[in-house]
């Protein structure tokens, strides 16, 4: 079944301008349900710019976007919000520095609802958060109540892929969210993905810069180049794929 589907999507940024950039060309695409789709692609492909229009960062100029059978075209940000869950480069985006672990964790867990004045965190509340963070293996358990600020980059980046999994998402939307890290952290963050993607079956993108990552990971491949999808393997053709032919597709269409 298709699960998300993109039909002929532009966006031009600074239209009419001498700084106009067609930055999203006829982009068609269907994604099924419980895909894992690697995107990889030069410095200014699209890429971001690919996942912000799925998100609704910004209303697309022409085509359509439909999710789970909504056409969500025109709907704002915020009321794409109960679809998808996004990771970003940046360790501290997606989490408010000052609030505590739990906090944190318990304004993505309560996602989607309307927050009320008592909805303060409960010790049953706590109990999961303590569970769930027991999952990631890295003893976050015990840091429950610090600022998440407080926390290293790699530690926020397992928290930040916690709290956009645990209540699943329709779509994960990962924006190079492994590449601030350190190569040791970069590993536990991938793998630590992947763990959460296949457990729970989620409809994921991936922008990466790895392309080893790009082709051990997920179960499509898509290659982006100036606005428009310039290559889509599916997982039998991903998986004959070697690094070099990566790098010579890239290397060949920015030419
Ligand atoms: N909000 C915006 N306003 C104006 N131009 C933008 C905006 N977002 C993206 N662009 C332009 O669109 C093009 C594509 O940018 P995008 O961020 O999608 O590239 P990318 O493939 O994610 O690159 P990178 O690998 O560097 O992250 C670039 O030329 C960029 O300057
Ligand atoms: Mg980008």
């Amino acid at each position: 079944m298709v699960f998300i589907k993109l039909e002929k999507i532009n966006k031009t940024f600074f239209p009419g301008s001498n700084r106009e950039h067609h930055a999203l060309r006829n982009i068609d695409l269907d994604i099924q349900e419980g895909e894992f789709i690697t995107i990889v692609g030069g410095n200014g492909a699209g890429k971001s710019t690919l996942l912000n229009a799925i998100s609704g960062n910004f209303i697309i100029d022409s085509g359509k976007i439909t999710i789970n059978n909504n056409n969500v075209t025109l709907n704002p940000e915020h009321k794409r919000a109960k679809y998808i869950s996004r990771v970003f480069q940046n360790p501290s985006q997606g989490t408010a520095p000052r609030m505590t672990v739990a906090e944190n964790m318990a304004l993505a867990y309560r996602r989607g609802q309307k927050r009320t004045l008592s909805s303060g965190i409960t010790k049953e509340n706590k109990e999961f958060f303590k569970e769930q963070l027991a999952t990631l293996g890295l003893g976050l358990e015990s840091r429950l109540d610090s600022e998440i600020g407080l926390l290293s980059g790699g530690q926020r980046q397992a928290i930040s892929l916690l709290m956009a999994t645990m209540k699943t998402p329709d779509l994960l939307l990962l924006d190079e969210h492994t590449s601030a890290l350190d190569p040791k952290t970069q590993k536990t963050i991938m793998e630590l993905t992947d763990k959460l993607i296949s457990e729970k079956n989620i409809t994921a993108l991936m922008i990466t810069h790895n392309i080893q990552d790009a082709l051990k990971y997920g179960n499509r491949l898509i290659v982006l180049n100036q606005g428009e999808i310039v290559r889509d393997y599916n997982k039998e053709e991903k998986d004959k794929l070697k690094l070099i032919d990566i790098y010579n597709i890239l290397e060949n269409v920015n030419s």
